[in-house]
């Protein structure tokens, strides 16, 4: 039987962060948060503690994500994910970025198990105060009761109510588009942050660490790629492969594999800044397989990246785009995804990016999802 509180000290020793966050996380066991019936892969059934104690522990010991509820407590033939416990480094790298410390009001979006919120409440210490917000009433009531004994505050919903201004928003799904009443909960230079990702479900959400700079402004630097859920009321559709079962006339190469560019960051720093774009990743679809292959589109004219680096389409329209942006960054050698600045305007939904190699404008519609098969989740862990 695994030793759980050992395998969390492990855990805890294993985190690339500061001692206060470290501290932080010691004192709240993660099996004492995530539910005993977890999903640990993409397909195939859930796994109840009760029947494999050790399985359930490695999962929850993984240094991953841990899915706690799908299809929003519905059981499909894929295990969309709804609920998790977010992976350690990505939630120690968020509480970093909001700078929590002792004294702060902190507001968290995204309850889920109730692990972040508790890590939240000793960081603010008893000075402090900790709500978080949880759409889903029974994912709210789980962590309520895991909860017992912290000064948590869950609140089932989308909103803490009433009209308290907190000093920091962690936000634990992705929105496309910040919204106003985020920026209004916190006070002027108050952290907000936040996953985000400005086209359909199924990308990169990287995550912004804003701060409120006026009544509906927001600006920061993204400070970490990341693969969350989604905001429940800014769902969209999900990714569609474009060209998806279509033959392609096209054959030409890539400079990179469509495995290298997933696994770098290089594949989000594209995404971001190829907004005219469409651009899904996935297993192939189509055919069963586990490869991923990067598929662009722009109105009918899509190309496939293979991770051997072929490139196989019907157009070179969304290939030329792609192959430009690539070739900028390049020439640049890369700057980190912290080279990029967000400016938020909640009010008209303006989401721009800025860096020293240019600006993009992400439109609320950038581009209709075109036609084609809804692309399986890919094997890209970076960790909600
Ligand atoms: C990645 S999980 C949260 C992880 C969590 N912080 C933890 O420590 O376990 C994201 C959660 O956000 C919730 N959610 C999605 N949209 C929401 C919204 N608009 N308001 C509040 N919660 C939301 C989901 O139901 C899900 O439980």
């Amino acid at each position: 039987m695994t030793d759980l509180d050992r395998a969390h000290a492990l855990l805890t020793d294993r985190l690339d962060t500061t001692d206060e966050i470290r501290a932080a996380f010691a004192a709240h066991p993660r099996h004492q948060y995530v539910p005993d019936v977890i999903w640990p892969g993409a397909v195939g059934a859930a796994l109840d503690r009760a029947d494999d104690p050790d399985g359930w522990a490695a999962s929850v010991y993984a240094d991953d994500y841990v899915t706690t509820q799908t299809d929003d407590g519905a059981a499909g033939p894929v295990n969309i994910p709804t609920s998790s416990s977010s992976a350690p480094q990505l939630m120690a790298d968020m509480l970093r970025a909001a700078e929590i410390e002792p004294g702060m009001r902190v507001v968290e979006i995204g309850t889920g198990t109730g692990w972040n919120a508790a890590i939240l409440a000793s960081l603010v210490g008893p000075t402090g105060s900790v709500t978080s917000v949880e759409i889903d009433p029974d994912v709210a009531a789980h962590a309520r009761g895991r909860l017992t004994g912290t000064d948590v505050e869950v609140v089932t919903g989308t909103a803490p109510g009433g009209s308290e201004v907190f000093d920091a928003l962690i936000a634990t799904c992705a929105v496309r588009r910040v919204p106003l009443a985020w920026v209004e909960l916190v006070g002027r230079d108050a952290r907000l942050v936040v996953p985000w990702a400005p086209y359909p479900e199924g990308g990169p959400t990287p995550v912004v660490a804003l701060r409120r700079t006026g009544p509906a402004t927001a600006v920061g630097p993204l400070v970490r790629d990341a693969s969350f859920m989604r905001d429940r009321r800014q769902r969209g559709a999900r990714q569609r492969f474009p060209g998806t079962g279509e033959e392609a006339t096209e054959q030409t190469v890539f400079p990179e594999g469509s495995r290298d560019l997933l696994r770098n960051d290089r594949l989000t720093r594209l995404v971001l800044t190829c907004p005219e774009l469409y651009i899904a990743v996935g297993g192939r679809p189509w055919a069963g397989g586990a490869a991923p292959v990067v598929a662009l589109g722009e109105g009918d004219d899509w190309t496939h990246i293979w991770p051997n680096g072929s490139a196989t389409g019907n157009g070179t329209r969304a290939l030329t785009a792609f192959t430009k942006a690539y070739t900028m960054w390049e020439e640049a050698g890369w700057p980190g995804l912290n080279s990029l600045t967000l400016e938020v305007d909640a009010r008209s939904g303006a989401h721009t990016l800025r860096s020293c190699l240019g600006m993009w404008k992400h439109p609320v519609q950038a581009h209709a999802s075109p036609t084609g098969r809804t692309a399986l989740p890919t094997q890209r862990r970076t960790g909600s």
